[in-house]
This record gives structure tokens, C-alpha cells and sequence, in this order.
């Protein structure tokens, strides 16, 4: 059944269609990337501004080398050890990639996403699959199917099923064509596992610090919001999340715990709580799950707690304080 549908979906993304595809990390809104009529309709689909480029996947190494102009050892190392998985690689681009996929830049973001289903696709296909993950531009990543058709249904020319996302943040964005290799994207590849490799990594702060500007395409900082109003709270200030949810009034919000919710929160209204285990991994894979099913549920506020300012949370942290504000 499933080779079929992979058949079909490769004859779909050779006609210049999108195809939505599963992925470890979210699902992506697909198209041949040396097709610029058929990149141009994934920005079309999204509503996603054209400076903002896209991951190209591959099915492994030796693809991604037809489409990167230079391939340093570095490379070669990460997508030995990483590959397939959630590490997209920044290199320089040949010109098979069409430039619209790039948002002109002279760069490409590789990846090798670690699904079967795709992974077949991508070696019936043989081609490189401009891929953004497949939600409205601006709204929250999807993990499933069914959420891909909550935000493209008609838009799209295929789904293919993959079940739910295990990873369930966006893959971790590596940049090598600078002097240092510099993470541009937090994900649950780490900076340590990274360097374990390949030695010392920079990390681009401007993308995980909402309150500095953004300093390229695709890096603002308000980017996976949920349609509710959203912010962040710590634990150790949950006197004032009280005093806010008192003082608000109206609609009372819902509440996001990294771990069990402090026994006050049981003895005032609330909208629900939703307890995520509190594990970096659990958490990644569920998050953007709940904040799917609070905006259908039309809830107005959500709270999340922000989890501890630690290694093993970066990539968690960079999202929620993407889709957030402070409390007021
Ligand atoms: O896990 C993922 O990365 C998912 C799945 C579908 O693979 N894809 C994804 O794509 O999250 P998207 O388009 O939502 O995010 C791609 C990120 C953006 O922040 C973009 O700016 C950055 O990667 N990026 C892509 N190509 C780049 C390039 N050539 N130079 C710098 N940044 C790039
Ligand atoms: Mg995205």
C-alpha cells in the first residue's frame, strides 16, 4: 500500500504538485526543488514570504553532494553520525537548486529527514524536495496528518501519512560556509553532540533571543505562535501568574506545566491544564500537539511555563519563547 502511495506522490512532485510529507521532526510542505514553478507554489500554499529559504531533503550523503557546490570533512562527519535525522547543513548550493527555493541565496540547507516513507519517496523521486514544514506560514509546526489538513487542506495535492512526528520540533539548522561552524537553529541535535564530532560550534544568540532583531531571512522571532494569546511564565513566579489570571478577568486562560502543576492551580478556574512530562524529548514531541488542540478548542490565553535556562532545553526554550511574550 504504502509504495503506491510513494509512486504516486513521486509522479505528483515530477509534475511540478506538492505532496506533504512525514518527517522525524515535523511534516514538510514538499516540491521539487530544481523546479522553480513548483517552489514558487509552496510559497503560495504557506502565504510564506519568498526571502525566507527552505531545507532541501535528500536521501542521504551522496545526494546531498550532487546539490552542495563544496562539501568540506565536516560534513562528510555530521551526516555520517547525524544523517538520517533531524541536522540540516548550510553549504554552498550548485545550480540545480532552483534559486527561488533559496531565497536567492548562493547557500542550501540539506537534510536527510530519518522517516521510511519519506525516505522511499526520496529515493523513487531521486530529486531534491524543497521542503518547509507544512503549516500557514506563522502558525504552529505540524506533528500529524491531520494537522497538515487543518492548515492546507485543498492547497496541497497530496498527504502522505506518516503517523505522528517522533522528534516534534524542527531539525537543528547548522551553518558551514563561514569561518566557524554556527548553529542558526536550535533542534534536538545539540551543540554538544555537534562538537563532539567536529570541535567548537558558535551559536547564532539573534535566534534564540526573541528580543534581539532578527539578523536574517526566516529568523524572526515571533514564528510558531499559536492563534491565542500566549506567554511565558517561570515557576518560581507563579504568584504573579495568579495575579494575572485574577486581574484579567473574562475568559480564564489555559495552562502549559513542564512537569505537575503546583497544587494552587487546582483551586482556581482555568480553562484546562495540560501537564507535559517533564523530559526535553517528551516535550519537544507533544508541544506543538497541545498548542494545535488549545487554538481549536478557541481557547483566548494560553500560559506556558518556560523550562530551566539548561543545555538539554535550548531547542524547547528557543519555541516556546518564539510563540510567547512575557507576561505583562
Ligand atoms: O525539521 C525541519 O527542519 C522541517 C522538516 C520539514 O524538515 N523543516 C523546516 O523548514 O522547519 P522551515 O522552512 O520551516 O525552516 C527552515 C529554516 C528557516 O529558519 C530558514 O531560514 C533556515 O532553515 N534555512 C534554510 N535554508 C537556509 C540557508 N540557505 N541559509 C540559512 N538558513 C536557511
Ligand atoms: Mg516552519
Amino acid at each position: 500500500m504504502s509504495m503506491r502511495e510513494v509512486i504516486q506522490a513521486s509522479a505528483i512532485l515530477r509534475g511540478g504538485g506538492l505532496v506533504a510529507f512525514p518527517t522525524e521532526t515535523v511534516y514538510g510542505l514538499g516540491a521539487d526543488a530544481t523546479n522553480p514553478d513548483a517552489v514558487a507554489k509552496i510559497f503560495a500554499a504557506k502565504g510564506r514570504p519568498g526571502t525566507n529559504p527552505l531545507i532541501c531533503h535528500v536521501a542521504d550523503e551522496a545526494m546531498a553532494r550532487r546539490y552542495a557546490a563544496t562539501w568540506p570533512d565536516v560534513a562528510t562527519k555530521l551526516a555520517q553520525k547525524f544523517w538520517p535525522g533531524p541536522l540540516t547543513l548550510v553549504l554552498p548550493r550548485t545550480d540545480d537548486i532552483a534559486g527561488e527555493a533559496t531565497a536567492g541565496l548562493a547557500t542550501v540547507g540539506l537534510r536527510a529527514p530519518d522517516h521510511p516513507l519519506t525516505l522511499q519517496l526520496l529515493r523513487v523521486f531521486d530529486r531534491p524536495l524543497a521542503g518547509p514544514s507544512a503549516n500557514r506560514s506563522n502558525h504552529v509546526s505540524p506533528t500529524t496528518a491531520d494537522h497538515v489538513r487543518e492548515d492546507l487542506n485543498g492547497a496541497v495535492d497530496m498527504i502522505l501519512d506518516g503517523g505522528a512526528c517522533t522528534v516534534g520540533i524542527e531539525s537543528t539548522v547548522l551553518d558551514l560556509t563561514g569561518d566557524r561552524p554556527t548553529i542558526l537553529r536550535p533542534g534536538s541535535v545539540a551543540r554538544e553532540q555537534i562538537e563532539a564530532e567536529i570541535g567548537p560550534v558558535a551559536v547564532d544568540e539573534s535566534h534564540h533571543d526573541p528580543a534581539l532583531p532578527a539578523t536574517s531571512p526566516g529568523r524572526q522571532p515571533k514564528h510558531y505562535a499559536p492563534r491565542a494569546a500566549a506567554y511565558r511564565f517561570d515557576r518560581q513566579r507563579i504568584a504573579a501568574v495568579l495575579e494575572f489570571i485574577v486581574h484579567q478577568g473574562g475568559d480564564p486562560p489555559a495552562m502549559i506545566f513542564i512537569g505537575n502543576a503546583p497544587a494552587q492551580m487546582h483551586i482556581i478556574p482555568l480553562n484546562g491544564i495540560a501537564e507535559i512530562r517533564s523530559d526535553p524529548a517528551d516535550c519537544a514531541r507533544t508541544l506543538y500537539a497541545v498548542l494545535r488542540r488549545l487554538d481549536r478548542a478557541n481557547v483566548k490565553t494560553i500560559l506556558i511555563e518556560l523550562p530551566p535556562d539548561e543545555p538539554q532545553w535550548l531547542a524547547v526554550r528557543d519555541r516556546i519563547l518564539r510563540a510567547t511574550q512575557d507576561l505583562p
